[in-house]
C-alpha cells in the first residue's frame, strides 16, 4: 500500500509541483485547494487552511478514505499585499498571519494523531524570510518567523512520538503565482507608500534590477521536499539552496538546527 501525503495549497507553484512530483515518485497524494480542479492520478479535496470546517472535514476524509496519513506538507501561504505597518489595516496583517501561521497550525494540530499512528512527517515550508526579517514584508516576516518557532518547539515532542517536523525554507522561488496572488503591483505599492515611497522605490528598484539572487524555480523546490520526505533522518531545517545556506548563516549559528534539536531532545530523556 503507497504511503499517504496531503498538500496544501496545491493549486500553484511548489504546492502543485510537490503534488505532481510526489505522485510520480509512488506516494498516495491528496491535493488539499481552495478551489479545487482535476489533477491526473492525484486525490484532489477542498481544502481552505483558514476554515476550521473545511480542515477538520479535509483530514477526517483523507483518514476515512485513505485509511492512514503518512505526511502533510504545510505549503499554503500568502505574500505580502502592503508596503509597511503604517498602510495596512490591522485586518490585513492578520489576514496574513492567518494563512501563514495559524494555517499551518491549524493543519498540524488536525494531521498530527494520524501522523503518530503513522510514525510520519510534517514538511512545513517557510522561507530564508522566517530567519532573516525583510524588508517590505512585515506581515509575511512575523508569520514565517511564528511558524519557526512553532516548528522548532514541536520538533523534539514529536519525535519522542515517532513523528518528524521538517521545515523547508527556500529563498525566492521563480514560477509560482506568489506575486500575482497578492494582486499588487510596483505601482500600486508605489501608490500607497505615502512617505515610504522614497525608501520604497529604490527597493523595487533592486528587485527589479537583481531578479532576486538566489532564485530557484518550483520544480527545484518540490524535488527538495520529496527528498526531505524520503530522508530517514533529515535535519530540521532544510535550506533550499547555496544562497539560502549563506544568507540564513549570517543570522543562525546552527543553520539546519541539527544542535537545538539535539539539546532539547536530551532535555526529554
Ligand atoms: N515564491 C517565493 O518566492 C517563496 C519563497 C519562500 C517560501 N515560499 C513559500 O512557499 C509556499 C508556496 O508558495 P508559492 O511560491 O508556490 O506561491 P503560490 O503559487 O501563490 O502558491 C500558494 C498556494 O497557497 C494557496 N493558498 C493561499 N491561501 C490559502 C488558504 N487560505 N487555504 C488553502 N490554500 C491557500 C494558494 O491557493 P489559491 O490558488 O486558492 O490562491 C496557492 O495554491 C508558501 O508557503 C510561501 O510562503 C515562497
Amino acid at each position: 500500500m503507497s504511503k499517504v501525503l496531503l498538500v496544501t495549497g496545491a493549486s500553484t507553484g511548489i504546492g502543485l509541483e510537490t503534488a505532481k512530483a510526489a505522485a510520480a515518485a509512488g506516494w498516495s497524494v491528496v491535493a488539499g485547494m481552495r478551489k479545487p480542479f482535476d489533477l491526473p492520478g492525484i486525490d484532489v479535496r477542498p481544502l481552505d487552511v483558514t476554515d476550521p470546517d473545511s480542515v477538520a472535514a479535509c483530514v477526517a476524509g483523507v483518514a476515512a478514505d485513505h485509511g492512514r496519513l503518512d505526511a502533510l506538507v504545510n505549503n499554503a501561504g500568502v505574500g505580502n499585499t502592503v508596503p509597511t505597518i503604517e498602510q495596512a489595516d490591522l485586518a490585513a496583517f492578520r489576514a496574513n498571519i492567518e494563512v501563514n501561521f495559524f494555517g499551518v497550525v491549524a493543519m498540524t494540530k488536525a494531521a498530527l494523531p494520524h501522523l503518530r499512528a503513522a510514525g510520519g512527517r510534517v514538511l512545513t515550508v517557510g522561507s530564508t524570510r522566517g530567519l532573516v526579517g525583510q524588508p517590505f514584508n512585515e506581515a509575511y516576516c512575523a508569520a514565517k518567523f511564528a511558524v519557526e518557532g512553532f516548528m522548532e518547539a514541536l520538533a523534539p515532542v514529536a519525535r519522542g512520538l515517532g513523528v518528524t517536523v521538517v521545515l523547508v525554507e527556500p529563498g525566492p522561488v521563480l514560477q509560482t503565482a506568489f506575486a500575482a496572488n497578492t494582486g499588487v503591483t510596483r505601482e500600486s505599492l508605489l501608490a500607497s507608500a505615502g512617505p515610504y515611497e522614497p525608501v520604497l522605490r529604490p527597493y523595487l528598484d533592486w528587485v527589479a534590477r537583481t531578479a532576486w539572487p538566489g532564485a530557484q524555480p518550483a520544480a527545484e523546490i518540490a524535488a527538495i521536499i520529496l527528498a526531505a520526505l524520503a530522508d530517514p533522518d533529515p535535519p530540521l531545517r532544510v535550506l533550499t539552496s547555496d544562497w539560502a545556506r549563506e544568507f540564513a548563516a549570517v543570522k543562525l549559528a546552527d543553520p539546519d538546527g541539527t544542535e537545538i534539536r539535539r539539546r532539547a531532545s536530551s532535555w526529554l530523556v
